[in-house]
């Protein structure tokens, strides 16, 4: 055993005593978007605990007891002097503006829904079987949702579409889609409001994110749109579909390389497979060193990514960094696709793939 360094043991136990801060302001964060504290300080701007509480008509002695821990965590500022409290445009584009493509409220609620899997996980890394999306319950698929919610609703017909030859005049005659791994419902609803006359289909094997499309969808009375689980209506096996669309699938699927094949034979020979997932290197000692948020990632994985890909006993359990551009080539290949290519689109996380056959 190495001796204790007194100066390094100080820093450590501050570096975890922010971790266990910030494991608290989960929860705390979570109660501050549900509660509606950040959008209304925002409407109010600077202002006491009091007006605050009576403003959404909550119980002042809670709302101040939140305040002051979320200005000490940094989300909201003290207006020093004033005994008031406001939130910076910053904070409330990342905590409260879901039209924001820095909102990150849905890691929040992603974090929050994998607490009560603990025991379960336990128990996984002693059997090596891990939990489908739907064990965790309707707040998993909820968090998972509205972290792409920005990319579906403002990039993919606007940015992606364009990118992928001639479909945009395809889908504006009517053409077939279906988007694998719906989860809520919002890629298939965005790209069904733009292009009526085509049909789509969104699959997902996780009947609370159904549950989530189908309220989704209900709000747009789109007509346009089909949702089903392929393990009562599996992907056809005749080559059906013009566009297939993935995001953030592959990799966290138990069986990625059936999946591959199953898209290869339900898409069309002219066909094109959209396939966004998640950005990585391809060694972990890249990733320790290189990935910004490599951290976050593989949290996500041990609770949220791997263990459904490990929730069936022969699972492959890729990982959330588990599907790099190296073997997203290699294993699209094996399914047949002759055509790989990397679009040039801007995302922090991830990567898009265009293939075809
Ligand atoms: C990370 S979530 C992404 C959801 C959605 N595409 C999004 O971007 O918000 C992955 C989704 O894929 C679904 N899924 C995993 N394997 C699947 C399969 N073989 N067929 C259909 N859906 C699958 C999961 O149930 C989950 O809802």
């Amino acid at each position: 055993m190495r001796s204790i360094d007194e100066d390094k043991l100080g820093l450590f136990v501050k570096q975890t005593g922010g971790m266990v801060a910030a494991s608290f302001n989960c929860a705390i964060t979570v109660l501050g978007d549900r509660l509606g504290l950040y959008r209304a300080l925002s409407e109010l701007g600077p202002c006491s605990s009091e007006a605050l509480a009576a403003h959404l008509t909550l119980h002042e002695r809670w709302v101040r007891e939140w305040l002051y821990q979320q200005a000490c965590i940094g989300q909201v500022e003290y207006v020093e002097g004033a005994n008031q409290f406001a939130i910076s445009p910053e904070a409330y584009a990342v905590l409260a503006d879901a039209d924001h493509p820095a909102y990150l409220m849905g890691g929040f609620d992603s974090a929050l829904a994998v607490f009560p899997a603990v025991t379960k996980l336990e128990e996984a890394f002693r059997t090596g079987i891990g939990m489908s999306y739907d064990d965790h319950g309707p707040n998993c698929a909820c968090g998972i949702e509205r972290m792409g919610a920005f990319t579906k609703k403002n990039r993919l017909v606007a940015e992606m579409v364009p990118l992928i030859p001639g479909m945009h005049d395809r889908l504006s005659a009517g053409a077939d889609v279906a988007d694998v791994g719906c989860g809520g419902g919002l890629a298939v609803i965005a790209l069904a409001e733009a292009y009526p006359r085509s049909s789509f289909v969104g699959y997902d094997t996780s009947d609370e994110a159904l549950a989530r499309a189908r309220a989704n969808l209900q709000e747009t009375g789109l007509t346009n749109v089909r949702l089903c689980n392929p393990f009562q209506e599996p992907l056809p096996e005749n080559p059906v579909f013009d566009l297939i669309t993935t995001f953030d699938v592959i990799h966290d699927t138990p069986y990625p390389q059936d999946l591959i094949d199953q898209i290869y034979g339900a898409l069309k020979d002219d066909g094109r497979w959209l396939c966004e997932d998640i950005k990585g290197f391809d060694s972990f000692e890249d990733n320790l060193k290189h990935h910004p948020i490599a951290a976050l990632l593989y949290g996500f994985s041990v609770t949220v990514c791997m263990n459904s890909g490990l929730s069936t006993a022969d699972g492959a359990g890729l990982g959330t960094l588990g599907f790099t551009e190296p073997m997203a080539r290699e294993m699209t290949a094996q399914a047949g696709f002759r055509e790989f290519e990397l679009l040039a689109i801007e995302n922090p996380m991830n990567n898009y793939y265009l293939l075809g056959k």
